[in-house]
């Protein structure tokens, strides 16, 4: 559906009034233009904060091409204003596959120089489609799932052009996976169902950044959380962080509502739909639609119909019913509002500061995947505080010179 201008403008405002970070990197690029000339292909949430980063990017001279990374994720209304504001943009909620694969063929038929991407849907393309380098200088990538892609592709020997790892950078995913995934999984969780977390068992799969987030978010909000993994040492932090620990095959059975957020595939299967509660809820905020096998529920189904907005019932023959919510998509940003706004200012400026690496010294860096450097990301970090207000102490002479000697013991 084709989203309001004015609701959209204003959606930008109110983010890039709350995005001090971003907004001060977007004033020094329209100083200096280090993008001039260059096309940005940018595939990411089509939502008002990533309008926001596009254009920061535009502001710095680039040609940008903006395109979803999911095909429920977009904002309708941030679609119209960016397009009014110039930036060409592939995204509507609830678009067809073929629609989401036609938006990154046309952003990649923009001959890129750089490549901002969410889940490497839009590099692989580049390698399976194209094959070769072209201009592109090199490329960013936004979430922990697209980083284990790439690894695979560099370790393949394959990689084509090197590749910043926004989402390992300290200022991403200590705050984005954690406090930005743990609050808005809640938002869209509550916003499908309307119901209450309190005195609920509540599943969390994976106790990674962003599982840590939203088991102390369940949590807080009265839940009784029950983590599942396969990390020995994830499992015990979750343990000692005063959660139970099991497989999912006995957590399946007490769970009213699961949230699968491991990046990998099959977490909830038939095995666990066999021995869940009557009214259970699925939820997802990992990457991909895998976590929660949709295969297995919609062949164990007798009956299915759509509950409310964003949830699906499927009926079991013995007449329990699973509640499957935003299609098994990333529930925090298809039936919720997605990340704070303030989150996405940290992760948006190491996207922009990555691009500009990228832009100044794509052509000379390894074909592998790089970190961000740590001046970017402690840069972020200062940048964050100023607008909180807090200051740092600046250690002493004395301080400086006691951590750079060894010789200093017991006393
Ligand atoms: N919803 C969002 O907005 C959002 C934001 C950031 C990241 N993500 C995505 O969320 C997913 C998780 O990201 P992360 O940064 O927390 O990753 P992470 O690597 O820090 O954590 C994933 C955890 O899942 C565990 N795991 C893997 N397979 C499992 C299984 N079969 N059962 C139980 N646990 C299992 C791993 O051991 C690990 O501890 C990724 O797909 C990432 O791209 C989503």
């Amino acid at each position: 559906m084709p989203g309001d201008l004015a609701r959209g403008r204003l959606k930008v405002e109110w983010a890039r009034g709350h995005m001090p970070v971003l907004e001060g990197i977007r004033r020094r690029f329209e100083a200096e233009q280090p993008l001039k000339g260059l096309t940005v292909a940018a595939v990411l949430h089509v939502e008002a904060k990533t309008c926001a980063l596009a254009l920061a990017l535009r502001a710095a001279g680039a040609d940008v091409r903006l395109a979803a990374s999911n095909p429920l994720t977009t904002d309708d209304d941030a679609v119209a204003a960016v397009r009014d504001a110039g930036v060409p943009t592939w995204a509507e909620k609830g678009e067809s596959l073929a629609q989401y694969h036609a938006g990154l063929r046309a952003v990649l038929d923009a001959d890129p120089d750089l490549i901002v991407d969410d889940g490497a849907d839009l590099v692989a393309l580049v390698h399976t489609r194209v094959g070769q380098r072209g201009k592109i200088r090199g490329s960013t990538e936004e979430t922990t799932t697209g980083v284990t892609r790439l690894r695979a592709l560099e370790k393949s020997g394959k990689l084509l052009f090197p590749a910043i790892d926004v989402n390992d950078a300290a200022m991403k995913h200590l705050f984005d996976n954690r406090y930005g995934t743990g609050q808005s999984t809640i938002d869209g969780i509550l916003t499908a169902t309307n119901l209450l977390i309190a005195g609920k068992v509540c599943v969390v799969a994976g106790y990674g950044w962003c599982g840590k987030g939203v088991a102390a978010r369940l949590h807080g909000l009265g839940g009784d959380v029950v983590v599942t993994e396969i990390d020995p040492v994830r499992a015990l932090e979750a343990r000692l962080d005063g959660f139970r620990v099991m497989p999912m095959l006995d957590a399946a059975r007490e769970a009213d509502l699961i949230v699968t957020v491991t990046g990998n595939t099959d977490i909830v299967r038939a095995e666990h739909f066999r021995v869940l509660k009557d009214g259970c809820l699925l939820a997802n905020s990992g990457h991909f639609d895998v976590e929660v096998s949709k295969r297995d529920l919609e062949g164990m189904a007798v009956a299915h119909r759509t509950a409310r907005p964003n949830v699906e019932e499927y009926r079991f023959s013995d007449g329990r019913r699973a509640y499957l919510l935003a299609e098994g998509r990333l529930v925090n940003i298809s039936a919720g509002q997605g990340h704070p706004v303030e989150i996405m200012d940290l992760s948006f400026a190491l996207q922009a500061l990555s691009t500009e690496h990228l832009a100044k010294h794509g052509r000379t860096m390894d074909l592998k995947l790089h970190p961000v450097p740590e001046a970017l990301d402690r840069e972020v970090a200062r940048a964050a505080l100023g607008p909180m207000g807090i200051r740092l102490d600046e250690p002493t002479k004395e301080q400086v010179k006691y951590a750079a000697a060894w010789e200093g013991g017991t006393t």
